[in-house]
């Protein structure tokens, strides 16, 4: 099984690393170079020395490539498709949000493109030097592809499992993600979310996320405001989302896969959606 991973960083960097431990040898296509894999995870570490190509130009078509880079890399991602992808290439989309497959419909097929949820915490400190947090996971849809894609990882130290509602994962993902605008855009970690009015906000942002999901399909509690805002306020209060991490680190963010998408179909819907729109059009200024 050839396979190429796209974007190796902390969670392109952790898969690999899985999947080298459980026998693949996947081809890492990055931006910046380095030589070693070395990928702490919660079973010890895996140290590693796999091939990492920078050039698409020397890249040939494979069976799976797994995209894991940010949501808004769109254009560099897809120089590296334009090499990997064969007729038979499926492509797994490891990335957050919930417009996996529309991204990389004007590249692919769409019946070729795998929507993956990821839920694997990881940080990089340098290229190819990552540490996993917990043990995570990954869902993909059910059916053959979905399956398929699970069953690479299936002797792998990742739990990957196939969903019969893979929309409505997606969303609820996405319902934790949109209210962490709150963090990037105060500045301020997790305990935050202990004062009652910024707890209000981020339920606001989460009804407005429930409303569109719904309107697109996801089955999703009443109850998931308060679920939200319990998480954030149970999580360790210096604990800093990945929004807020690229914000301090001065890097992009991913506010448009976060929040500018629940104001962008939340309109086609006829939705009010004032609150993510706030927060996608003030982070895109930061930026
Ligand atoms: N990290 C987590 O804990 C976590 C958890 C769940 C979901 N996610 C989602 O997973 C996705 C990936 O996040 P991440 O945290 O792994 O980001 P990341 O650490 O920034 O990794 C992205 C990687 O993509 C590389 N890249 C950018 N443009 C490229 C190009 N043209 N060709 C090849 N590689 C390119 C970057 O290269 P450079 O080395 O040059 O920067 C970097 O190595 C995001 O959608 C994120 O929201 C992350």
């Amino acid at each position: 099984m050839r396979i190429a991973i796209v974007g190796p960083g902390a969670i392109g960097s952790t898969v690999a690393a899985h999947l080298i431990q459980s026998g693949h040898q996947p081809l890492l296509c990055a931006r910046t170079a380095f030589d070693r894999l070395l990928v702490q995870t919660p079973k010890g570490q895996i140290d590693a020395t796999p091939v990492v190509l920078t050039d698409p130009a020397k890249a040939d078509p494979v069976d799976w490539v797994l995209v894991a880079t940010k949501a808004y890399e769109v254009e560099g991602t897809a120089r590296w498709l334009q090499r990997l992808v064969g007729p038979e290439t499926r492509v797994a989309v490891l990335q957050n949000g919930v417009e996996h497959v529309a991204r990389f419909m004007p590249f692919l097929p769409a019946d070729r493109i795998v929507p993956v949820v990821v839920e694997i915490p990881a940080e990089r400190s340098a290229p190819g030097v990552i540490v996993q947090r917990r043990d995570g996971w990954m869902k993909a849809p059910a059916g053959v592809n979905g399956e398929a894609f699970a069953a690479l990882f299936a002797s792998s130290g990742v739990d990957v499992a196939t969903a019969e509602d893979w929309a409505s994962v997606a969303w609820r993902k996405l319902a934790l993600n949109c209210a962490g605008a709150v963090n990037a855009l105060t500045g301020l970690p997790a305990g935050i979310a202990a004062k009652p009015e910024i707890a209000e906000l981020m339920r606001g942002l989460v009804a407005e996320c429930l409303a569109v999901g719904r309107a697109e399909g996801a089955i999703l509690e009443d109850e998931l405001p308060d679920q939200v805002v319990a998480q954030y306020q149970a999580s360790p209060a210096d604990s800093v989302n990945s929004l807020l991490a690229d914000r301090l680190a001065g890097r992009r963010m991913e506010w448009d896969a976060r929040n500018g998408v629940i104001a962008r179909l939340g309109s086609a819907h006829g939705i009010d959606t004032p609150l993510n729109q706030m927060a996608a059009i003030l982070l895109s200024a930061m930026e």
